[in-house]
């Protein structure tokens, strides 16, 4: 079969798809969207698997010498030239899907850090994205993406609301780098509700194939409503 399309499914979480019920709910997404895409291609990325570079000193250097003074890589310093090197082939990687799922739990009130450290390879200018006189410009457009986020909280209402930053943040730097992405799945108060648990994954999972058929079946540089 030809293939269409690429979907890299990227997953932020070490308890594994026994225990986490967000890889539940995750997995539930991609059969659907499978279904529904034979001709896309599906990659897994768990980046509680994944090497990738910290922005420690090293790197943070190289990305002012390759970004900000124009310096080529092959004269940087060879812990330098590693690391940057390896966040640019992360970028590449990643630029080269069409389609994005994330799954992720909230952890004190963000992402795990090994989302952020992912989203750290991302952003590489003039790679993946740019600024500009008009302002930034996003490179991977005519994609679409998606987060799937579980709360042991509730944060939509209540005393907690708005104070969730973690699906915030991936929503607003996905979108920066061009990015079309639609509305979370969220599936929240696990921990609040313990005795609910087994209603909340199921109503997320219904939402979830909801979003995985919207996806699957949305040209890709259409505004997903
Ligand atoms: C280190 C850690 C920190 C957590 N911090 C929060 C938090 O700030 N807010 C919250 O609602 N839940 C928090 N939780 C609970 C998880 O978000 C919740 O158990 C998880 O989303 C359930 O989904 P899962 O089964 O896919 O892991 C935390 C859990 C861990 C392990």
């Amino acid at each position: 079969m030809n293939r269409m399309g690429k979907l890299l499914y990227v997953t932020a979480n070490p308890k594994g798809i026994e225990k986490s019920k967000g890889l539940q709910i995750g997995e539930t997404f991609i059969e659907t969207f499978q279904l529904n895409r034979l001709d896309v291609d599906i990659t897994r990325l768990d980046l509680f698997k994944q090497e990738m570079p910290a922005m420690d000193s090293e790197l943070v250097s190289a990305r002012a010498k390759v970004g900000g003074y124009g310096i080529p890589i092959d004269e940087l310093e060879e812990g330098e030239r590693t690391k940057i090197m390896k966040m640019h082939q992360i970028a590449e990687e990643f630029k080269s899907f069409d389609y994005f799922v994330f799954v992720s739990p909230v952890w004190n009130l963000g992402s795990p850090a090994v989302l952020k450290a992912y989203i750290d390879n991302l952003f590489v200018h003039g790679k993946t994205f740019a600024f500009t006189p008009e302002g930034p410009k996003g490179y991977l457009t005519g994609k679409l993406g998606i987060h799937i986020q579980t709360r042991g909280g509730v944060y939509t209402h209540g005393p907690m609301k708005d104070l969730e930053s973690g699906d915030r943040y991936l929503q607003i730097a996905l979108k920066f780098l061009g990015i079309n992405m639609m509305d979370t799945v969220v599936a929240e108060g696990f921990d609040h509700f313990p005795k609910q648990v087994p209603d909340i994954v199921a109503k997320a999972k219904e939402e979830a194939i909801i979003a995985a058929k919207k996806m699957a079946l949305s040209p890709l540089d259409a505004t997903i409503v």
